[in-house]
């Protein structure tokens, strides 16, 4: 990648298939990136919600603070987020009981209600004007489901001392969810405002932000080195990778957390007809929603935002039917739903365990940290992340060390790990199957696919005028093959979850390489291999 040029997180292809909310009214935000070697107490490389909240709270505790991004700040997956802000675990509380015990589970409850607690007293202090606001939050069952498990996981949700009771419906006019539980203390945001206001307060304080700047290489020792692809070098004391999948851990965590696709529609409702508050089903896959209001103060509108549908990436491409899914969900709870014009789906990285990895990076040395496993909570998981790296870095104990600790293992964990795994292995053998189409002609415009070549599987682009490039469909992480995403037009690997732009570039890890450049199939029109416009 030649020097200076921005990787455009998920860049829309030729199509625009994805239309998100956020960036009608806000921006990921750009900064010059790295040209010379510098010295700091810590480097951290990714400026998402995780990275962002460890470098301001280290700034804040007078720490010099490097931060690198090889795209923009809150360009990765913190753009894609909906923003529920909560302590109502998604994966329910009977859950988390069995898998990590009561006290840990209270410890979880705990460092989630703290991580809004964190949020709310930074956009106070820095007065960051991104439509913070406490709301409370509805789990409903889905129709047909009995609600006597209602009652269970409202007495696990107190035993994690929740602020929780159990009301007769949930406040949507015209569907009766039946009984519900209603936790209080929520809380929901602009992604963009937030983190844009955080990265300014970060350099008020004195901190650095590089975009632009493709790590590949972080090493611990006396002095942990952040290697840049452009070559310049950062010299730290101590290194944070959060980079949503690290790519500094080969295997150890990755075979830990399955990555999953979950898909986001909003519709156009009139002001006034939808409670602001977040609602959650207990369906599997489940349903999770909130409400988007005052872009424009004289509006008589909001946007009401339905996300679910999740999907192991690679298992089914068939992105259209899902939102297709989402919508009429909407439309029989909400029918004030208008034109629904934003669409997208976004990466979420499910642990075994249900829990976030934040801390020591697993086989490496003493001051190499990292923050993954967001699972669909990863606002506040990245916000837990910034406080509790904090606190290790500077050489404070926390509580919460021994339940977000990357080297943990959950004996309740080890038959998931095994099933997950099989299920990777699986996709290993897609090295056995034909690729997915014979030839490039049966590629339609503006998609891509994989072709064999003899033994090599190649990745094929194909634009709207019929120009074609590719690379090899090898990921250059463990040698699993890439598929073709056709709602954000970009290769995603089944295995872990690394992801590359319609040319091969690398937009995210694990891999830390782009996919090999290979000659295009023969007798295609040839697409020189270039660079996404910024
Ligand atoms: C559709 C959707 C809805 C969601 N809804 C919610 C929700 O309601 N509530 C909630 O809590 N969570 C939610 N999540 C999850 C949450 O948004 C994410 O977990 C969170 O934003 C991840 O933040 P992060 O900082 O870990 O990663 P990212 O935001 O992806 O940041 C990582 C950064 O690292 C950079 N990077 C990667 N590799 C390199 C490299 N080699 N060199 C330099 N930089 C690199 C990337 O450019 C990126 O900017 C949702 C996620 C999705 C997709
Ligand atoms: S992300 Fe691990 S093999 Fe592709």
């Amino acid at each position: 990648m030649p020097t200076g040029s921005v990787r455009t997180q998920f860049p829309l292809g030729d199509r625009m298939r994805a239309n998100i909310v956020w960036l009608t009214t806000g921006e990921t935000g750009a900064r010059a990136p790295l040209q010379q070697d510098l010295r700091a107490d810590v480097c951290v490389v990714g400026a998402g919600i995780a990275g962002m909240s460890t470098a301001y709270l280290l700034a804040r505790e007078g720490r010099s603070v490097v931060v690198l991004d090889h795209g923009r700040i809150a360009g990765g997956e913190t753009h894609h987020t909906t923003a529920h802000l909560c302590n109502a675990m998604d994966d329910g509380f009977i859950w988390l009981e069995r898998m990590h015990g009561r006290d840990a589970t209270r410890l979880v409850a705990e460092s989630h209600g703290a991580a809004i607690a964190r949020i709310e007293a930074i956009v106070a202090d820095e007065d960051i004007a991104c439509d913070f606001d406490r709301v409370d939050g509805y789990l409903f069952e889905p129709p047909g489901q009995t609600t006597a498990g209602l009652g269970d996981e409202l007495a696990a949700a107190r035993r994690a001392g929740v602020s929780v009771e159990m009301v007769s419906r949930a406040p949507i006019d015209g569907f009766d969810t039946g009984a519900c539980l209603r936790f209080s203390g929520q809380a929901q945001l602009h992604p963009l405002k937030y983190l844009n206001g955080l990265a300014a307060a970060f350099e008020r304080l004195g901190g650095r932000i590089f975009c632009g700047t493709h790590v590949t290489e972080v090493h611990g020792g006396n002095e942990a080195e952040v290697i840049s692809a452009d070559g310049p070098v950062v010299r730290a004391r101590a290194a944070v990778v959060a980079t949503n999948a690290p790519i500094n851990n080969r295997f150890a965590l990755h075979s830990r957390q399955v990555p999953f696709r979950t898909f986001v529609i909003g519709g156009i409702v009139p002001r006034g007809s939808v409670t602001k508050a977040l609602f959650w089903d207990d369906a599997d896959p489940y349903h999770y929603v909130r409400l988007q209001g005052a872009f424009d103060p004289t509006a008589t509108t909001d946007v009401l935002l339905v996300g679910g549908e999740d999907v192991r990436v690679g298992d089914v491409n068939d992105d259209d039917a899902r939102y297709d899914r989402l919508e009429r969900w909407a439309r029989a709870r909400w029918p004030t739903v208008g034109e629904v014009p934003y669409r997208w789906s976004g990466q979420v990285y499910e642990p075994v365990d249900g829990l976030a990895f934040i801390g020591r990076n697993p086989l490496d040395s003493d001051n190499i940290y990292v923050a993954t496993g967001d699972s669909g909570q990863g606002m506040t998981h990245g916000t837990i992340a910034g406080m509790l790296l904090t606190d290790l870095i500077c050489g404070r104990k926390s509580p919460w060390t021994r339940t977000y600790d990357p080297a943990r293992v959950r004996l309740g964990a080890v038959a998931a790990y095994a099933k997950d795994n099989l299920g990777t292995a699986a996709r290993y053998a897609e090295w056995l199957l034909p690729g997915e189409v014979q030839g490039v002609d049966r590629i339609p415009p503006g998609e891509g696919a994989v072709l064999r070549r003899g033994l090599q599987k190649v990745a094929v682009y194909k634009d709207l005028q019929g120009n074609v490039s590719a690379c090899s469909a090898t990921c250059p992480h463990l040698g699993c093959v890439v598929g073709w995403n056709k709602s954000q037009d970009i290769w995603e690997c089944p295995c872990h979850g690394s992801r590359f732009d319609r040319f091969g570039k690398v937009v995210n890890g694990p891999a830390v390489d782009d996919l090999a450049s290979v000659e295009a199939p023969a007798g295609a029109p040839k697409k020189k291999r270039a660079l996404e416009p910024v």
